[in-house]
């Protein structure tokens, strides 16, 4: 195991590149099992994720090439098998292998997810989908099984706003006979990218990214060719880090649409930011006001950008209060970030940030996205080195993470443990 070393202080400064969406990327790789024939994806991250998950499309029988960006995904030959444990339990994103497993077999048997257990995860959302599609699912010692004789479009209201749920109803319901309405979906950008592939592979999706999904089930789909939308998440953990360390970075390959939240709670911060094309310049300044941050459903401030945004709120004067309504305890970092000699409170759903410096200390990454909060908070130190352990996490969702903030003049460096 490796851990992250940190010397702080040093303002970011320059460009770096965007790679594309993890969240996309793990819903659009088993979305290429329901083609017959080669699916091409580019702009593909280099994540630990997408490596796991390449290897489970192998399992299956896939054909996989993947050089630089460029996947090929050729699953004409592919099986249907069981995978009630191994390398689906390392991934949280496995269950979309439900979904399209169900639509291209009418039948699946996935071991539970595993990925970042911050809190329970529950996927009773995507088994109602399953369910309401004809198929009947049951919970064999930790796997579900799933199976349909046939798969028949039906109207289904999602009692919680699920990006999961909502992909693998599209996954399945794209094979179904007849019509499926997906209502209270979620409208996520990665959504609209796995319809956008869907639709080039054939599938009838109309509405995705709205709050009601319609799909049209056709019999067969078909390879394609189909470019990722950038990393939200990782766009705006740059954001953040270019903020804390008071640096000034151009966030390339991004859509500034999809940081809307973002940036707007920046600017209320005093950060300035300036929207391009297909980037965003991040210019820090001396001092930052305290604001409150809900996190929430898109188009809200992305609950997977509040442990990065906890550090950088240590940087404003005053008390900040951050609330997640996505997850109502994802604050793992909270803990590390004190033993840092920040002023944290947490309160029900709520994190209360008194601003103040940091020191450096030896913390522990307990899932991605603490993570990156943690490598935030040791680039604002100055004094001593920061040593983030858990690095396993941030591959899961940084590629090129130390190579990237090294070119923005950060001292940065990986070390065994
Ligand atoms: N929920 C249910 N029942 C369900 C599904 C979800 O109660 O059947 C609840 C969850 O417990 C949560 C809320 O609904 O409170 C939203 O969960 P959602 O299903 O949207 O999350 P997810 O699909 O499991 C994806 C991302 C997460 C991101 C969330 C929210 C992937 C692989 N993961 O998870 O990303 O936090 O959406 O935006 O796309 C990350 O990248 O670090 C990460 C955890």
């Amino acid at each position: 195991m490796e851990k992250l070393m940190i010397r702080g202080g040093r303002p970011l400064r320059g460009t770096v590149q965007i790679s594309g969406a993890k969240n996309s990327a793990v819903a659009l790789l088993p979305a290429s099992l329901l083609a017959e024939s080669e699916v091409v994806l580019d702009n593909l991250p280099r994540l630990s994720d997408v490596a796991v998950y390449s290897e489970i499309l192998q399992e299956l029988g896939g054909k996989v090439t993947w050089d630089g960006g460029v996947m090929k995904i050729d699953p004409s030959s592919l099986q249907s098998k069981p995978m009630p444990n191994g390398r689906v339990n390392l991934l949280r994103a496995s269950y979309y292998l439900m979904g399209a497993l169900l639509g291209r077999f009418g039948e699946a048997t996935i071991g539970l997810p595993g990925g970042c257990n911050f809190e329970p995860r529950p996927i009773d959302q995507h088994i109602k989908g399953f369910e309401a599609l004809g198929a009947t699912v049951t919970n064999d010692h930790g796997s579900i099984k799933i199976s349909a004789k046939q798969l028949r479009g039906a109207k289904i209201y999602l009692d919680v706003v699920s990006v999961g749920a909502t992909i693998n109803i599209m996954l399945a319901a794209s094979k179904a006979k007849g019509s499926t309405i997906i209502e209270n979906a979620a409208k996520e950008p990665e959504i609209i990218d796995v319809a956008t592939l869907l639709n080039s592979m054939g599938a009838k999706i109309k509405g995705a990214g709205t709050e009601t999904i319609r799909i049209e089930g056709v019999d067969s789909l078909h390879g394609c060719r189909h470019s990722i939308i950038p990393d939200r998440i990782q766009a705006g953990t740059y954001m953040i880090a270019a903020a804390a360390t008071r640096g000034d970075v151009l966030i390339d390959n991004v859509i500034p649409k999809h940081m809307e939240a973002m940036t707007a709670k920046l600017l209320e911060m005093g950060v300035q930011v300036y929207e391009l094309d297909e980037a965003i310049r991040i210019v820090g300044g001396p001092s930052y006001e305290a604001v409150d941050v809900k996190a929430l459903v898109y188009p809200g401030f992305a609950t997977d950008l509040q442990s990065p945004m906890t550090s950088l709120l240590t940087q404003a004067n005053g008390v900040s209060v951050l609330s997640d309504y996505v997850y109502s305890n994802r604050f793992k970092h909270v803990p590390e970030l004190v033993r840092m000699g920040a002023n944290i409170k947490v309160e029900g759903r709520s994190a209360i940030i008194e601003g103040g410096p940091l020191n450096a200390a030896k913390v522990r990454a307990a899932d991605l996205r603490a993570g990156a909060a943690l490598t935030v908070a040791g680039l604002t130190v100055a004094d001593g080195v920061t040593e983030v352990t858990g690095v396993e996490y941030i591959d899961r969702g940084y590629d090129f993470l130390v190579d990237n903030l090294r070119k923005l003049g950060a001292d940065v460096w990986r070390e065994n443990e």
